[in-house]
């Protein structure tokens, strides 16, 4: 069997058994939601220029999930937080539903934040320690315009979002963030997502903290989130295999620059570039599961 025919049939065997979603559906027809041409991200700190983000250009569209996968310092947290509006680019231009975006003031940043939500690497510096569980789920539920809604139903929509994650809002009423574990706090992050409905989810390395288990439960819940609410996700990755097996487009970052994106059969079945070629080679054994070892093996072949 010619490579190609060889590859086409592990792909056929990979989509057996995983479940896939959404990766075959051309994305390219539906709404742009976030946009971006030249994005540009340059840090000065004395006399270092440190060029974080190189006039990338991405469509990222309504309901896609995409992954952004790069090796540690290669800008995807400085995009990350140039997507969400914490921090200006210094050149180029970030489009939001086809428009130019405009969070010049507060009001309209605050505007732009009902529509864009993140869950952030490192779940423990995402909650004020002060405050307790139900105040960071009332938070949400204000945000969405809740705040005048009798408390019953607060605690009614609270208890859905909490077993929705398999948490027992009963059995969190009253604690701190810091009382619960890892895998709790990043599943008491994605009930806040639950609660907030945003258009896009930007999701920066959200499984780092926790063990192969809870991290495929956490995945599941994502996916599951997206395909029930239509919202895009922006999933920011080390981790090619992760990003093979979940996403319906990736974009890999090299040095603050898109070197190869597309869909992820084309990008890690045909890789054009050596960043992504050696990203690939690098896969560890953890993968078997998803098949890239065997995608690999047969790819460089040729
Ligand atoms: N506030 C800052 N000031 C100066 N340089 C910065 C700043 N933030 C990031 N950088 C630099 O920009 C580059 C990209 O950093 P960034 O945090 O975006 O990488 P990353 O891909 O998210 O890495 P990781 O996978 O380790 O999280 C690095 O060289 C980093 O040192
Ligand atoms: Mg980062």
């Amino acid at each position: 069997m010619k490579t190609n025919e060889k590859n086409k049939a592990v792909i056929e065997d990979t989509r057996e058994s995983v479940s896939f979603g959404t990766r075959d559906k051309d994305f390219s027809k539906e709404p742009l939601c976030l946009s971006g041409r030249g994005v540009t991200r340059v840090f000065q700190t004395g006399k270092v220029t440190t060029v974080a983000v190189d006039h990338v250009d991405f469509d990222f569209h309504k309901g896609e999930l995409i992954s952004i996968v790069g090796e540690s310092g290669s800008g995807k947290t400085t995009l990350s937080k140039m997507l969400l509006g914490l921090l200006e680019p210094t050149d180029g231009e970030i489009m939001f539903q086809g428009k130019p975006r405009d969070i010049s003031t507060g009001a309209k940043k605050r505007e732009y934040w009902k529509g864009i939500q993140a869950i952030f690497q490192d779940p423990f510096s995402s909650y004020n320690v002060f405050h307790k569980i139900d105040s960071v789920l009332l938070d949400c539920i204000d945000m969405r315009g809740g705040r005048n809604l009798p408390k019953e139903k607060k605690i009614e929509m609270m208890t859905e979002a909490c077993s929705f994650v398999n948490l027992k809002f009963a059995e969190l009423t009253n604690k701190y963030p810091f009382e619960l574990s890892g895998g709790q706090m990043q599943r008491l992050m994605i009930a806040r997502i639950f609660l907030l409905k945003p258009n896009i989810l930007l999701a920066d390395e959200p499984t780092s903290m926790i063990d192969a288990c809870s991290r495929a439960t956490i995945l599941d819940m994502l996916l599951k989130l997206r395909d029930e609410t239509g919202m895009t996700v922006i999933f920011i990755t080390h981790d090619i295999g992760l990003a093979y097996y979940i996403s319906d487009s990736v974009y890999i970052m090299e040095h603050g620059k898109f070197v190869e994106s597309g869909k992820p059969d084309k990008v890690m079945l045909e890789p054009e570039a050596a960043y992504t070629k050696r990203l690939i080679s690098d896969v560890p054994k953890i993968h078997e599961p998803w098949d890239l070892s065997t995608v690999d093996l047969l790819n460089y072949q040729s």
